[in-house]
């Protein structure tokens, strides 16, 4: 079973610049929420006991925002606000923190986590793509039937193949596949339409992978590299997922969101 998860939330968040000089982009909000919130809760409702967060310097404000509000909590009850108690409930589970000292990639804060995972299954969120329908849940299933490490996939448009890390893989059926080869950004020739998205499932074994990752030109461990390595050692499978996905740092995709979550509440209440 897959109990853990690791939600790294310590980069710099360059492409949302100047507001994430103050404000994390993991903060940024959709529809009252954080977008870092509908990771927690996709986690939980996919039966995720423990998360541990990879923070920095300039993320304290996640961990006020995941802490009790006990002063609130106690003025909504004496100002009879009752139905607004639920608004300030933390997410029904356990949550860790560490610090990564420096973004010295996205392979670098996954290692962090080796202690945490010791020798169990475990999901990886980015805080930073939001999934709106199934999500971690496909890949936890696939998990379940394989026992390798999933990775989940998007299909995405040829001339955006560039922005993604891309996955070279034979069909097992049509919305999984046994993965060959994982290419970060490929500029030319990509080897399918199949692009990573931020959720996974990882053995326990991607530590040691990721551990022979030597950094790349502009010093970062790339976790793509760490599942090349991986799979030198055993089979790994990329599911697309069935939910809609959204990344929070393209003013499209978060434009697209708010209006997404306003009509999903406002059909909710009847408007
Ligand atoms: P991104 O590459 O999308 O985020 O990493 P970024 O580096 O913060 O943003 P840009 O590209 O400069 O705009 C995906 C997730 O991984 C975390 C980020 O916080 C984000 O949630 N991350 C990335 C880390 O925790 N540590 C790192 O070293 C890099």
């Amino acid at each position: 079973m897959v109990r853990k998860a690791i939600i790294p939330a310590a980069g710099y968040g360059t492409r949302s610049l100047p507001i994430t000089r103050v404000i994390p982009k993991e903060m940024f909000p959709i529809h009252h929420k954080p977008s870092i919130q509908y990771v927690v809760e996709e986690a939980v409702s996919a039966g995720i006991e423990q998360i541990l967060m990879i923070v920095s310097r300039s993320k304290n404000m996640i961990i006020d925002y995941f802490d009790e509000s006990l002063e609130l909590e106690m003025y909504l009850q004496k100002a009879n606000k009752l139905h607004l108690l639920s608004k300030v409930k933390r997410p029904d589970v356990q949550i860790l923190y560490t610090r990564q000292p420096f973004a010295g990639g996205l392979g670098q804060a996954i290692r962090l986590g080796q202690h945490f995972i010791g020798n169990d299954p475990f999901a990886v969120l980015l805080p930073d793509d939001l999934v709106i329908g199934e999500g971690i849940k496909e890949l936890i299933d696939v998990y379940q039937e394989e026992h390798g490490s999933v990775i989940g996939l998007k299909e995405v448009e040829e001339e955006q193949l560039k922005n993604y890390g891309v996955i070279d893989g034979d069909p097992i059926r049509n919305d999984l596949f046994s993965i060959k080869g994982v290419v970060e950004k490929p500029q030319e020739n990509p080897p399918s339409r199949h692009a990573i998205i931020g959720r996974y499932v990882f053995t326990p074994e991607i530590m040691a992978a990721l551990e022979k990752v030597q950094p790349d030109r502009g010093g970062e461990i790339q976790l793509t590299a760490g599942i090349q390595e991986l799979l030198a050692a055993q089979p790994c499978y990329g599911k697309v997922i069935s939910g809609q996905r959204f990344d929070v740092a393209s003013e499209k995709d978060y434009i697209d969101l708010q209006l997404q979550m306003y009509r999903q509440h406002a059909d909710h209440q009847g408007k």
